[in-house]
């Protein structure tokens, strides 16, 4: 079976929330990115607010799991004054490298996503095989798990996909001697 890692940073809850959720769906593993600096209260809002604004990268701190021993990874960030979180923008810089295919998970207020959706594109230098965008709207409504569903099915018929093309003779081992 495909092997699916979720890579999700909160500052209050809801990407969290989310990632658990699609963690179960998937059967996934999850690894929660963890920074030195304090983002709680109005001091924590500005200074991740300002991060936003001048693309700032977060200190990780804690342990990380191996994303190349994974099939496809799920990067879940809020978005920061229209930019991926500082601690994303982090650890993409320290392990796009060793991504494999990637989906991506934005949570937002409402505007500002298609930037970050940008960035994580480029920081990861991938293109994803499934991204869904979260608001403020899709957790007060309740569409979340819906949303989740929709987003873990389109991930897991791109495995399921994957894994049953047929070897090409371009892919093929060269018979010996050659
Ligand atoms: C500093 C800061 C800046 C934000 N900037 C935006 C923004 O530009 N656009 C937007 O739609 N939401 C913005 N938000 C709202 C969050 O992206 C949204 O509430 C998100 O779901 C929070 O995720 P979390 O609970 O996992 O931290 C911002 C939140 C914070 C804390």
């Amino acid at each position: 079976m495909a092997r699916v890692l979720i890579v999700s940073y909160s500052r209050s809850g809801r990407t969290r929330r989310a990632a658990q959720l699609l963690a179960r769906k998937l059967d996934a593993d999850l690894d929660e990115l963890t920074e030195r600096a304090n983002r709680r209260g109005a001091r924590g809002y500005l200074s991740a607010g300002l991060a936003g604004v001048l693309g700032r990268e977060a200190v990780l701190t804690g342990r990380r799991r191996d994303p190349s021993a994974y099939d496809l990874v799920v990067l879940a960030t809020p978005v920061w004054s229209g930019s991926v979180s500082a601690p994303m923008r982090a650890y993409l810089r320290q392990y796009a490298s060793l991504l494999p295919e990637v989906a991506f998970l934005v949570t937002c207020g409402g505007a500002g996503a298609e930037a970050a959706i940008g960035q994580l594109r480029a920081l990861s230098n991938r293109d994803p095989e499934a991204q869904a965008v979260l608001t403020d709207a899709s957790f007060n409504r309740g569409d979340l798990e819906d949303e989740l569903l929709d987003l873990a099915g389109r991930i897991q018929s791109h495995l399921r996909v994957r894994t049953e093309l047929p070897v090409t003779p371009s892919d093929a081992a060269p018979p010996p001697g050659m």
